[in-house]
């Protein structure tokens, strides 16, 4: 790109932005129900803990490689790794990587426009029959769903940083806020849910596994839009004024008040409208409690307020989802964006338009991998299970490679870029991070012990993924 770097106008559009893309449907549903499950409170003390002591010092080492460099991911690890061909390859996986994920997302926010366009149009008895999901994700229609958020992403982004990202972050985010407390007070008020309550958060430190300590680990890490490039991309996008160490504070607050919030919204619900509801039927994948458990709960809502009531708070809960989703699409698919105009020096429209008939065309087999396919729904099968182009990407990108991106990136700015740059980048513009207790335990920890979990997480998912065995029993 010629001429000066975008950036973001303000420190609260920054914020906006990054904690946009944060919360995303991991926060609205599979937090929720993963905690619920997992031992509530208990739980929860383990996921916040997690989220300040090992995500928050990543997200930092991203935001200030970025602003750093003033580069996409590449050419921050290109630049700052001295053109050393193994960060270079580190490079490429942190642009790879979003884009693939941006495959898979983008085929769940389909389906979620498609849920609330089907609400909002009077169609929520219809959702509530679990043989829906299987049959709306057959249907030809995803692909006219899919026209549309192309569409929305293509606008948001085509505005650039400040006109598009920004004003969209801006925009959608407080929306999103209003709409979750509205939903959370509507929900408190009703019959049984305190049930819900008790059950999201009374404390049971028994349930608390090392199979769960890790889930949670990795929950906590894509929560907050780690690995992925698009902190570096993002950071790139402030300049030395800006505080990071302040505003990676309250992203990563941001992203876990969202999630702690929404389970008061998602527990009670399903406590209170539909009663007879067995905890063990909770799944703990946020695809099906969204698309066949929800739909049901939210019919049940009728009794008490009418089809036209449940059919408005079944709205304002896919809308929800649906800002929420576009705020992550549009951050992960910008690194790849940013990639190609540093890059090859072309112009936000041109790198758009390329990229995006790539997206689409990957993001059809995607959508095509649930039936309306043979080749795509049976690609291959590993590990004992039959795998379809989705559950590839997935598997690779959003399980496997998210946590060694996040061990090389601690690795890079420690060994690479050292200690001592790295510290004085996270000073800059926050006069008040020197010497304090925060930039002694962030300076010792991106280096030791951080990336050693990282790398423990990598190589159990690919031990339990693709060899069928768990490194914890
Ligand atoms: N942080 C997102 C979530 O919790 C994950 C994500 C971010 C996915 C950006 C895609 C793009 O759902």
């Amino acid at each position: 790109m010629s001429g000066a770097r975008e950036q973001f106008g303000s420190r609260i559009g920054f914020i906006l932005a990054a904690a946009g893309s944060a919360v995303g449907i991991g926060n609205l549903v599979g937090f929720p129900v993963g905690a619920a499950k997992n031992g509530g409170g208990a739980f929860l003390l383990m996921y916040a803990i997690f989220v300040f002591a090992i995500c928050l010092p990543v997200m930092l080492a991203e935001m200030s490689v970025g602003r750093k460099a003033r580069k996409d991911p590449l050419g921050a690890y290109r630049i700052l790794g001295g053109n050393s061909a193994g960060w270079k390859l580190a490079g490429w996986l942190s642009i790879v990587t979003p884009f693939m994920i941006a495959v898979f997302y983008m085929v769940i926010t389909i389906w979620i426009l498609g849920y609330l366009i089907e609400v909002v149009t009077g169609n929520l008895d219809v959702l509530a029959n679990p043989a829906m999901f299987g049959e709306f994700t057959q249907s030809s229609s995803i692909f006219a769903y899919m026209a549309g958020v192309v569409g929305i992403v293509y606008l948001i982004l085509q505005g650039g940083v400040k006109e598009g990202i920004e004003k969209a972050a801006k925009l959608l985010m407080p929306s999103l806020f209003f709409m979750l407390l509205a939903l959370v007070i509507f929900v408190l008020f009703q019959d049984n849910a305190m049930a819900g309550v008790r059950f999201y958060l009374i404390p049971d430190f028994s349930k608390i596994t090392a199979e769960v300590i890790n889930g949670a680990l990795s929950q906590a890490f894509f929560s907050l839009s780690l690995g992925m490039g698009i902190m570096i991309t993002y950071g790139s996008y402030i300049d030395n004024r800006a505080d990071v160490p302040g505003s990676a504070k309250l992203v990563a607050i941001t992203d876990t008040a969202v999630a702690f919030t929404a389970g008061l919204m998602i527990l009670p619900a399903i406590f209170s409208f539909n009663p007879q509801t067995n905890p063990a039927d909770l799944s703990e994948s946020s695809v099906s409690m969204i698309f066949t458990f929800l739909p049901k709960i939210f019919l049940a809502l009728q009794a008490s307020i009418g089809y036209v009531g449940a059919s408005v708070v079944a709205g304002i809960f896919f809308l929800l989802v649906f800002f929420a989703a576009i705020t992550s699409l549009v951050s992960i698919f910008e690194v790849p964006v940013a990639a190609l105009m540093d890059e090859k020096d072309i112009n936000r429209k041109p790198a758009l338009v390329v990229l995006g008939i790539l997206l689409i065309i990957l993001a059809c087999f995607g959508a095509m991998s649930f039936g309306i396919s043979e080749f795509f729904t049976s690609f291959t099968s590993y590990a004992g299970a039959n795998k379809s182009f989705f559950d590839i990407v997935i598997d690779i990108f959003y399980e496997t490679i998210l946590p060694l991106n996040g061990f090389l990136i601690c690795i890079f700015v420690i060994y690479r870029w050292k200690k001592h740059n790295f510290n004085a980048a996270l000073d800059e513009g926050a006069p008040n991070y020197k010497g304090s207790f925060f930039e002694k335990y962030v300076d010792m920890s991106v280096g030791t012990f951080i990336p050693v979990i990282l790398l423990v997480i990598f190589v159990n998912t690919v031990a339990v993924k693709y060899f069928g065995v768990s490194l914890f029993g």
